[in-house]
């Protein structure tokens, strides 16, 4: 399997396979043909970056230059992990891969079908959510071959994602740290790491991750600080005849793991109306609340 999706990848193929956050869409990284093919699967318009999926930190020099040394502290700390950094780029990232900026986002994901995939590659993969730009990511083979199916030429089945939620997005190209877009690594985790404060935002780069709608189901999405008001807003929408789905979690990390597939039954199982019960703003948390937040904003 590992081998056959290495293969692929070397002939220009396009390659489904599992991280630890959420599935990915891969190709060769170097080859433009290829890369072309993942957005037109995706429907993801040219010009939105790409993550560059890494092995191991000693391909960090390929792929970017001037690098701090925050940089490699992140790396050390976190890699193999979810979290993303983005550096001053070299000339081997492309205009298409980095949406014509100067900068290059890099991550080496932990998953042990990543990692093997990856080291059997050798070089980078770029390797987007593997779900329809703007839809809920996928965190299942079965959602991506639900979503892109025949498109894609390969999908290696990991199983269930454990972390369930995209990477933490940090930038180091402009000097101190901001995140990008929050995620399985928190903001004090980097803050540790650093020895310096983190700051949240910073997004004059363009991120799908912070277009106001994306990461949709179908079904129209209520937030709920708690229990009590999102049983309050379930039964009133009941009472106009909709159909309910009411996801909520007392564990944030269990939350996080299944949020994706729950918002995907909730479409499969023809919900007009997803009520969601927000966890705690801390950990984790902090990325699931800034997914649902977009899940409910008003559709594009
Ligand atoms: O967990 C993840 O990061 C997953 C797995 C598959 O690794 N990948 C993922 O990729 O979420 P995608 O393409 O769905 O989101 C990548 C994000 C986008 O918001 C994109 O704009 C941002 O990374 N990005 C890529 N290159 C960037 C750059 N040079 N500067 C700022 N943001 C960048
Ligand atoms: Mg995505």
């Amino acid at each position: 399997m590992v081998e056959r999706a290495a293969q692929i990848l070397r002939e220009g193929g396009v390659v489904a396979f599992p991280t630890e956050t959420v599935y990915g869409l891969g190709a060769d990284a170097e080859n433009e043909a290829a890369v072309r093919r993942v957005f037109e699967i995706k429907g993801r318009p040219i010009g939105h970056p790409v993550i560059v999926h890494v092995a191991d930190r000693s391909q960090l020099d390929d792929w970017a230059r001037e690098i701090p040394k925050s940089a490699r502290i992140l790396a050390e700390r976190f890699w193999p992990g979810p979290l993303t950094i983005v550096l001053a780029r070299t000339s081997r990232a492309s205009n298409l891969v980095t949406g014509s900026q100067d900068t290059v986002a890099l991550r080496a994901p932990s998953h042990p079908l990543a990692q093997a995939i990856l080291r059997e590659y050798g070089g980078g993969v770029v390797a987007p959510s593997a779900n329809r730009f703007g839809t809920v990511s996928a965190t299942r083979a079965e959602h991506v071959i639900a979503d892109l199916g025949e498109a894609v030429d390969f999908v290696v089945d990991g199983g269930p994602a454990t972390i369930g939620v995209e990477s933490t997005i940090v930038d180091l190209s402009h000097g101190e740290p901001a995140i990008l877009r929050p995620g399985g690594i928190t903001r004090e985790q980097l803050a540790q790491a650093l020895g310096v404060p983190v700051r949240e935002g910073g997004t004059e780069v363009r991120v799908p991750g912070s277009l106001a709608s994306h990461y949709a189901p179908r079904a129209r999405v209520e937030l709920a600080e708690n229990d009590a008001v999102a049983e309050g807003l379930a039964s009133a929408l009941r009472s106009q005849g909709r159909r309910v789905s009411l996801i909520g979690s007392s564990e944030v990390s269990a939350f996080a793991r299944d949020l994706y597939e729950r918002l995907r039954a909730a479409d499969r199982e023809g919900a007009d109306a997803i009520v969601v019960v927000l966890p705690p703003n801390e950990g984790i948390g902090v990325a699931l609340r800034d997914r649902l937040r977009r899940a409910a904003s008003p559709r594009r």
